[in-house]
């Protein structure tokens, strides 16, 4: 691998208020984020509803490792490799859908759905059985946290509640909108690519300095306030978390307006049937703060972006080339706040959406930028002195610094430097 022939001195690239441009354009620190980060942490993967009954299965990636989230016969979620241990094919090529097995196309191998090898044509060609020997390879770890499956393909390291760390509470936050404590991804995905490195997204989500300029016309036509919250002197925060995972902190704004549901730009009377649903739940009171508060603005790194109304993952394909892939958030439970969720969706970040195409202009131009010589360093010291560290080590910062690229990228220095 190029990293032992030339090693990357990270400490060079990476200083505590700047950071180097190749960090987005080296194609050989791209190949060391593979192995360093998207093979050895916690990644994303999918959630258990998108694979509802017994034998549902969908194709999904952790890093560029397409692997098979699948709920066997006994309602176990597996995630196994997508490769035959035969000659390497493909084994299963249907985005998703039902089956107890997979059949390899080339020579005709049959796994079961939880990756045993069952049988193969013509055995007497093998002079050992070669079942239970040879199987879908699974990945090394998985753990699922509120239905939202993580696997990592180190067999050891931290646990996934470790690695989550005070970033637990954004997605235990998330599932109690929903009148029944869950959340439900059937609302399909849209695939965004974008000509840019996976990290300038990373730092983007959860980058509270843009939207007023990037995202000003669409808070002028869709007349919305939440605009107005990307602001200095707006009560927001930004939040550091440890572990590279960071948020947009909206509630204390919602809070003093103490209103429910403004954080879906919209109030009780709109969703009468979820805010009964909650209040059913939850009693009167508790249902209140919930609704006040809504969902949070959170980005679990590397790939875990909670949106407040959708939810994205996002899929590095090469040094410069990520897929975005979006959802509507959907809760169990609610019908009438769940459309709504997807028509907003639709409207700010499908095909005709503005406010997903505002960011992917941003990305594609910074990409391009960045590849040009002079400045070679990016500034991230914006806020630094102002933020405050609290004693469970998260770092808060005003709403517009930058504050949780500051800590994502001390946090990537400490994954690069390990052996
Ligand atoms: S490659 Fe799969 S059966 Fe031969
Ligand atoms: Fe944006």
């Amino acid at each position: 691998m190029n990293v032992e022939s030339k090693p990357i001195h990270w400490q060079r690239l990476i200083r505590d208020d700047e950071v180097h441009g190749s960090l987005y354009t080296d194609e050989a620190i791209f190949r060391e984020e593979l192995e360093k980060i998207w093979y050895r942490t916690w990644v994303y993967v999918g959630h258990e509803s998108e694979i509802p009954k017994p034998n549902d299965y969908i194709l999904k990636t952790i890093g560029l490792e397409e692997v098979i989230m699948v709920r066997d016969r006994n309602g176990q979620v597996n995630l196994l490799h997508n490769r035959c241990p035969h000659r390497g094919n493909r084994v299963c090529v249907s985005n998703h859908g039902n089956a107890r097995s997979f059949t390899c196309a080339y020579h005709g191998w049959n796994f079961s759905n939880n990756g045993e090898l069952k049988g193969y044509p013509y055995p007497s060609g093998f002079v050992e059985d070669k079942r239970g020997e040879l199987g879908l390879g699974r990945v090394a770890r998985m753990r699922s946290y509120q239905g939202f499956v993580f696997g990592s393909l180190a067999a050891t390291g931290p646990t996934l509640e470790e690695h989550l760390g005070s970033a637990r509470e954004t997605i235990d936050d998330l599932v109690r909108n929903s009148p029944e404590g869950e959340v439900e991804l059937t609302a399909g995905f849209l695939q965004h690519k974008v000509r840019s490195n996976w990290k300038f997204l990373v730092e983007n989500e959860t980058d509270g300095y843009h939207p007023q300029v990037v995202h000003a016309s669409i808070f002028e036509v869709a007349r919305s306030g939440i605009g107005d919250l990307y602001h200095e002197n707006s009560t927001a925060v930004g939040r550091y978390f440890g572990n590279g995972h960071s948020e947009i902190d909206l509630r204390p704004e919602f809070r003093a307006i103490g209103k429910p549901m403004r954080w879906f730009g919209t109030d009780e009377s709109r969703v009468p049937e979820y805010t009964a649903a909650m209040k059913a739940a939850y009693g009167d009171e508790k249902a209140r703060e919930i609704m006040i508060d809504g969902v949070r603005h959170a980005m679990i790194f590397p790939n875990l972006f909670i949106a407040e109304i959708q939810l994205f993952v996002l899929q590095p394909l090469s040094v410069d080339e990520t897929v975005q892939h979006v959802t509507a958030l959907q809760f169990k439970g609610a019908p009438d706040l769940n459309k709504r969720m997807r028509n907003q969706t639709m409207g700010s970040v499908g095909p005709a959406g503005f406010l997903l195409a505002d960011d992917a202009e941003m990305y594609e131009r910074t990409q391009r930028g960045v590849g040009l010589r002079n400045p070679e360093w990016l500034y991230l010291g914006r806020g630094r002195h102002r933020e405050q560290v609290g004693e469970d080590g998260v770092i808060t910062g005003n709403v517009t610094d930058d504050t949780a690229s500051r800590g994502m990228w001390q946090h990537y220095k400490s994954l690069m430097e390990a052996a």
